[in-house]
């Protein structure tokens, strides 16, 4: 098993096999426990209705589980939302299913929901998943750098996506590893049983597209019109509403998330209602600029992008959804660490460019699963002929959100560049239009010019927007507008203030372990006050080098780790590229 749990006492398992899902609603279920519904295929609404009148009598508790498709986990939200609150939205890996025809992407994940009666934050052991090490170098998948004193010895804390377990969707015995992880997860007082519940009246098999519907755009014709390249600083709705219907090749939209980022020009702090009714309105005007045939692709967190998703499919036909793992370290017990990008085309979309764009490859193969990201690594592999490419599907997990500073300009949540290179080879050809009507300081854009598509951006903060126009003249003198930078920009991603840079006269890490020691002699996380009589180093250094006690204590709550796998951390190396 790929995961560990602290402190589990795993949940005993009982099938419970009905006939049809309104049978759910005649057992009454008087203890907490945790519920696996098991939902391969689709169902009609009045199953849903049953779901909901369950759930709504279940223990106060209880939580609820849904493994089922992307598509299906959408519809069922809302009726599970009426009783239950939501708290998970996490990707499970399946085998690969290729579509039917060649315009969507293979699909490789479901959905599992987990949805708790109570509503306080979700309650579950501490799971960690063991480290993965690259087959070329053997060292760790991820690069833990100088901070490997601050993880545990046996693997990182578990995230919303799984990856390190595969099902097979359509069988009991292949949804086990699911099943294995549940015990655990919720194997903590007051749960004792996971009723595993699964019914044999399904009526249909899902299909990729399940949200087929007659689009109101299907019959027009692509306008005629020549749209040169531009960036516009304005309102995206107004903006939009002067581009012609039926004009655009692709449309991307990374809209503030309403999660109160820090941006120059917009209050992401609204109410959901109201950010919901915008969001309908700007992506409506999307679904009418694009292109019939052509794909509109927005980025979200899962449970906002169901209410895309909802809105959506009255417009357009549901293409992929596709899971980017954005590749976080773990700051939490179960770390949000996936977006989904909802792909929508209007009317049956085209072949994707994806399978035809050969000579846009680099794009478009993705790291095979465990290989490094080190670069130096990276770089022995392609000059040792190292095949390390994998198959390109809808799961996303080679492409890391923006680390470090001096990769990123002035703006609080800027996109890496290698993801929209990626979406604009799967989606377009070279003088092709594309479209971001959020696009800060210029990510899509950029990629656009620099993969010779036309392309149109639509910015509201005159900040951002001068500077991607600047980091356009820099591309278009032929320099590299993602290039490293020295200078450590003022946006943040969180609301923890930034710490100024600053020369350490003791290294962070050694003050840490200086915490961890001063911990193992007390038997406990010191406090300040104990840093300051039993610590060797003056107090002030930790005021000035660390954002808050917790991070001073980083290395006393964990073991530390290796990036070696066990077996090797005595002998030497070994690697694919020994001789
Ligand atoms: C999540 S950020 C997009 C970042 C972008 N993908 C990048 O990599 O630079 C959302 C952007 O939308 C902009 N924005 C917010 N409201 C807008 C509106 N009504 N019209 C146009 N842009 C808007 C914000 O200023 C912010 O730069």
């Amino acid at each position: 098993m790929a995961h560990w749990s602290e402190n589990a006492f795993p949940l005993s398992v009982e099938l419970q096999s009905i006939d049809a899902v309104g049978q759910l609603c005649s057992v009454s279920y008087k203890e907490p426990a945790v519920f696996l519904l098991w939902l391969p295929n689709e169902l009609p609404l009045y199953d849903y209705d049953a779901i909901r009148e369950f759930s709504a009598a279940l223990h106060s508790e209880s939580i609820v589980c849904v493994l089922t498709t992307p598509a299906q986990a959408v519809r069922l939200l809302p009726y599970l939302e009426t009783t239950l609150k939501f708290q998970l939205w996490v990707a499970v890996k399946t085998p690969v299913v290729c579509p039917s025809s060649p315009t969507r992407l293979p699909s490789q994940h479901a959905a599992l929901l987990v949805l708790s009666r109570y509503r306080g934050s979700l309650k579950h052991t501490k799971t960690r998943i063991g480290y993965t090490y690259c087959p070329a170098c053997g060292r760790t998948t991820k690069d833990y750098g100088g901070k490997k004193h601050v993880y545990h010895e046996y693997g990182t804390l578990m995230s919303d996506v799984w990856r390190d377990i595969e099902i097979d969707f359509y069988s009991r015995s292949g949804i086990q590893p699911v099943v294995d992880r549940l015990r655990d997860l919720f194997g903590l007082s007051p749960y004792r049983r996971l009723y595993l519940i699964e019914t044999s009246d399904f009526p249909f098999v899902v299909s990729e597209a399940s949200a087929i519907h007659e689009t109101l755009f299907a019959d027009y014709l692509p306008a005629e019109v020549d749209l040169t390249s531009q960036l516009v600083q304005g309102d995206c709705i107004d903006s939009l509403r002067s581009l012609p219907d039926n004009s655009i090749d692709f449309c991307f939209a990374d809209p503030p998330y309403n999660l109160r980022k820090k941006y120059d020009h917009w209050n992401d702090d609204v109410d959901s209602r109201e950010y919901f009714e915008w969001c309908d309105q700007w992506l409506a005007e999307l679904a009418r600029v694009l292109k019939p045939g052509r794909t509109l692709a927005v980025l979200n967190i899962p449970l906002w992008a169901v209410r895309h998703f909802q809105f959506l499919q009255n417009r357009l036909q549901f293409q992929n959804w596709i899971v980017w793992d954005a590749l976080s370290f773990p700051v939490r017990m179960i770390m949000p660490a996936h977006y989904a990008i909802l792909c929508f085309s209007k009317g049956e979309p085209r072949t994707l460019p994806a399978y035809l764009n050969i000579q846009e490859s680099q794009f478009l193969e993705p790291l095979a699963e465990n290989f490094c990201l080190r670069p130096q690594c990276q770089l022995r592999r392609r000059l040792k002929g190292i095949h390390d490419r994998g198959a390109l599907t809808d799961l996303w997990y080679d492409i890391h959100r923006l680390k470090h500073n001096s990769r990123r300009v002035d703006h609080p949540c800027q996109l890496p560049p290698a993801l929209m290179h990626r979406l604009i080879a799967v989606f377009t050809y070279p003088g092709e239009v594309v479209l971001d009507c959020f696009n800060g300081v210029g990510t899509t854009t950029l990629a656009a010019q620099q993969l010779g598509r036309q392309f149109i951006g639509i910015e509201i903060s005159e900040k951002y927007h001068a500077i991607a126009l600047q980091r356009h003249q820099i591309l278009s003198a032929g320099g590299n507008p993602f290039a490293n930078r020295a200078e450590v920009p003022e946006a943040k991603n969180s609301p923890v203030p930034r710490l100024r840079k600053q020369k350490y006269l003791v290294s962070k890490k050694t003050l840490q372990l200086e915490v961890k020691r001063i911990a193992q002699l007390l038997g406990r996380l010191p406090t300040r006050e104990d840093v300051a009589q039993m610590g060797r180093f003056p107090i002030e250094l930790y005021d000035q080098y660390f954002i808050s006690w917790g991070e001073v204590c980083a290395a006393a709550r964990t073991t530390g780790m290796s990036e070696l796998p066990p077996t090797m951390q005595q002998n030497q190396q070994i690697s694919l590229f020994s001789e």
